[in-house]
């Protein structure tokens, strides 16, 4: 299997860490990133040569760097840079078209390198590559919420080992989340397996604007001034009958909000997640707190507390408002 990893995004949810220019992929809260342990587990399904990145030219040294650091030799022509982000259909199928270009017609796996994933999981999606000669495969996650950031997956009748998907709705409100919840849907885990020609097929047909831009020209840059920005789930999962989903039982965190790190995060006796700083804690207990300075971070009767200090902004906030990091952001957008 040939693998695409889509790491163009830019996340701000993890804010003041996470920014447009440094987004949560590449963050090293531990000792490696999501971006790396998402290139560990393609290797686990691909050769070096057969995973292919997309990513933009502010990102690109983050990319290099990393893979560098884990000491493989990554092909340059596998590093896709794109001119501006147009969403992740546009990234598919940049990839789509360098790697059958290389390799010729392929199953592809497309992977977000946003999120937390079990290992064990790579062997459910590699053991599926025959359903994709069929459909465009999803894997699916088994929610705990009515989560309104991702996508919902409805599974119907059996197929082998997956099942059909009788509806695909990205990102519903909140009471449509809750409905497909009781209706047992999944929710997208942003893993798609796909063969490369029934890809372009379903691409053709449900989103021809996007197709034929790529079909015109081989000039990269034309191609982005000119393609609509849309994302795979919008462009194609929503629209084509030819979907089937797979359930990945295995450990999945979108880390979304710290919250969701601290739950993530290796933690002391005193429930404490600590990144980056000496520190000295006197009665606090179930605190994420990151600093890369060389200050000396003391908190006294703090609990259950998010302290993220960064050389040019403080969050403090209780992590159970961490979702509210989203409203920091927008303010801060709408000054600039
Ligand atoms: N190269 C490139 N270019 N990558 C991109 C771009 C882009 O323009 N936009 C996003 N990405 C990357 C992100 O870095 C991330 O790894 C992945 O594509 C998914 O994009 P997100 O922007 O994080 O999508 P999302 O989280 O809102 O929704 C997707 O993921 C959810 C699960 O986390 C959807 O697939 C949902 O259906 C899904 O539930
Ligand atoms: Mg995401």
């Amino acid at each position: 299997m040939k693998s695409i990893i889509l790491a163009g995004g830019s996340g701000t949810r993890l804010w003041p860490l996470s920014r447009e220019q440094y987004p949560k992929q590449f963050l090293k809260l531990k000792d490696s990133s999501l971006f790396q342990d998402t290139v560990e587990r393609c290797l686990e399904v691909s050769g070096i040569n057969e995973i292919f990145v997309v990513t933009n030219e502010a990102q690109k040294f983050f990319v290099l760097g990393q893979i560098e650091e884990m000491g493989y030799d990554f092909p340059a022509e596998n590093l896709l840079l794109e001119p501006e982000g147009k969403n992740t259909l546009p990234a598919v199928c940049y990839g789509m078209k360098e790697i059958v270009s290389k390799f010729g017609k392929s199953t592809v796996g497309v992977f977000s390198s946003d999120h937390v994933l079990d290992r064990k999981s790579m062997e459910i999606i590699s053991n599926v590559e025959n359903l994709a000669s069929e459909f465009l495969v999803t894997f699916g996650i088994t929610p705990t919420s009515p989560h309104t950031g991702y996508g919902y997956i409805k599974p119907a009748e059996s197929h082998g080992t997956g099942c059909r998907v009788s509806e695909f709705r990205e990102k519903p409100d909140l009471e449509k989340a809750q409905q497909y919840i009781n209706e047992d849907c999944l929710w997208n885990s942003g893993i798609f397996l796909m063969d490369s020609d029934l890809f372009f097929e379903e691409l053709a047909e449900h989103s021809p604007a996007v197709h034929e831009t790529f079909e015109s020209t081989n000039d990269i840059n034309e191609i982005y001034s000119r393609i609509p920005d849309v994302s795979i789930d919008y462009g194609i999962m929503e629209k084509s009958n030819r979907v089937a989903v797979v359930r990945l039982e295995h450990k999945w965190s979108d880390l979304g909000n710290f919250d969701a790190i601290y739950d993530e995060s290796e933690k002391d006796e005193n429930g404490n997640c600590i990144y980056g700083c000496d520190n000295i804690m006197v009665d606090s207990r179930n605190n994420l707190i990151h600093s890369k300075s060389n200050k000396l971070v003391s908190l006294i009767d703090v609990n259950d507390m998010v302290v993220m200090d960064t050389p040019d902004a403080l969050l403090v906030c209780p992590r159970e408002s961490s979702q509210k990091v989203k409203d920091v952001v927008s303010t801060l957008k709408s000054r600039s």
